[in-house]
């Protein structure tokens, strides 16, 4: 498991350079800057180069903020015209017979800025597409980015174990998802991984359903999706309530549900691949006779974003590692009757996985 911390990552990052073949790094994506510097604020980029480069630029807005936050080794630019600022200071190209081979956020970076980039390094720069690099690193938590995403999880479990005490029926889904947001924010969450889902009956099947002024029934299942952001870090997780005595139908399908979770878990570890986890939860879904009802993939990764990689879906290639946090999260979704979705955040370990989400999964009836 990768141990590094804010200050080494920058080395992840010139190492992973030399198997793209790509002399020098150009970030733009401000998660990906933050990763790497430790940095905040709202506007910055960075430079890496193969050679030992390390140039970071923001604007004045930042000039002190930048300087607390953004390792010693780096460079510090504070200029208005970040682009221009770190392409006046790219690198020789390590091989004077070619253009410096230069790579670039392609995940975060528009057309137009392309057009402006190689506007402004010109001919002697060959614009590599970075694609995924730093996003790859960022995958492999460390130790102090699983902290805080074991925090995150734990006050985003504290803040929903107090709506549920407090009860479900009768309140609007609006209600409790801004209770819900409320509470987290009490407990010290800086913000919402999303706003939270709250879905009863028939509104549970779409996935991402948006909360109502509805209230809230006996005697259904309730969907609650929710997430804290704590120290830059996400949460995310689901759980599924009855609010009564549920139809056999109902209750079949939250135990369908839990089964693929549960055997999902119990497979998931290093060295699987995305879809083969995937591929779990999905086999004993379709054998139900769900296959139509699991349109989504059972996860995803969790970091400074809610939603990163790696990709656990039928297109997920990517092998799981220890130091990743991934979600585990299978639903069935019948349009029009009801929706389950049951979610837990893990960590992938040496030999297995930890499971972070500490609410319980039995199926729990609220009033
Ligand atoms: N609410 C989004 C997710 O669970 O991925
Ligand atoms: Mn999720
Ligand atoms: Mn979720």
């Amino acid at each position: 498991m990768s141990t590094a911390t804010i200050p080494e990552r920058d080395a992840l990052v010139q190492a992973a350079l030399a198997g793209r073949d790509i002399d020098a790094l150009l970030v733009t994506g401000l998660v990906n800057v933050r990763w790497l510097c430790g940095f905040t604020g709202s506007n910055a980029a960075a430079l890496v180069g193969a050679d030992g480069t390390r140039l970071f630029a923001t604007d004045f807005r930042y000039l002190t903020v930048s300087a607390e936050q953004v390792p010693a080794q780096w460079e510090r630019l504070i200029e208005q015209d970040l682009l221009a600022a770190l392409t006046a200071r790219l690198p020789a190209s390590p091989d004077s017979a070619r253009p410096l081979r230069l790579g670039f956020d392609d995940a975060a970076m528009g057309v137009r800025e392309h057009l402006r980039l190689a506007g402004l390094v010109g001919d002697g720069v060959e614009l590599v597409p970075a694609g995924g690099l730093v996003e790859d690193l960022r995958a492999i938590k460390d130790r102090h980015e699983l902290e805080r995403i074991r925090a995150a999880s734990l006050l985003a479990d504290g803040a929903l174990s107090e709506i549920i005490a407090a009860g479900l029926v009768g309140k609007t889904e609006r209600e409790v998802a801004l209770e819900l947001e409320i509470r987290m924010r009490r407990l010290g969450a800086e913000g919402i991984s999303f706003p939270p889902i709250v879905a009863a009956g028939a509104h549970g099947a779409l996935p991402h359903a948006e909360p109502r002024d509805v209230p809230i029934p006996a005697g259904t299942l309730v969907v609650i999706d929710w997430g804290a952001q704590l120290d830059g870090y996400a949460s995310d997780c689901t759980r599924t309530y009855a609010t009564g005595e549920l139809s056999e139908h109902d209750r079949g399908i939250y135990e369908l549900v839990l089964d693929a979770q549960l055997a999902a878990l119990a497979a998931c570890g290093p060295g699987l691949l995305g879809r083969e986890v995937d591929a779990v939860a999905r086999g004993i879904i379709d054998a139900a006779g769900h296959q139509d009802h699991f349109g989504h993939g059972l996860g995803h990764g969790v970091g400074i974003e809610v939603h990163e990689g790696p990709r656990l879906s039928k297109l997920g290639e990517t092998p799981l590692a220890p130091g990743m946090v991934v979600t585990i999260e299978p639903g069935v979704y019948v349009p029009g009757v009801v929706g389950v979705r049951i979610e837990d955040l893990v960590v992938v370990t040496d030999d297995g996985i930890d499971i972070v989400t500490t609410l319980p999964k039995e199926l729990q009836v609220v009033g």
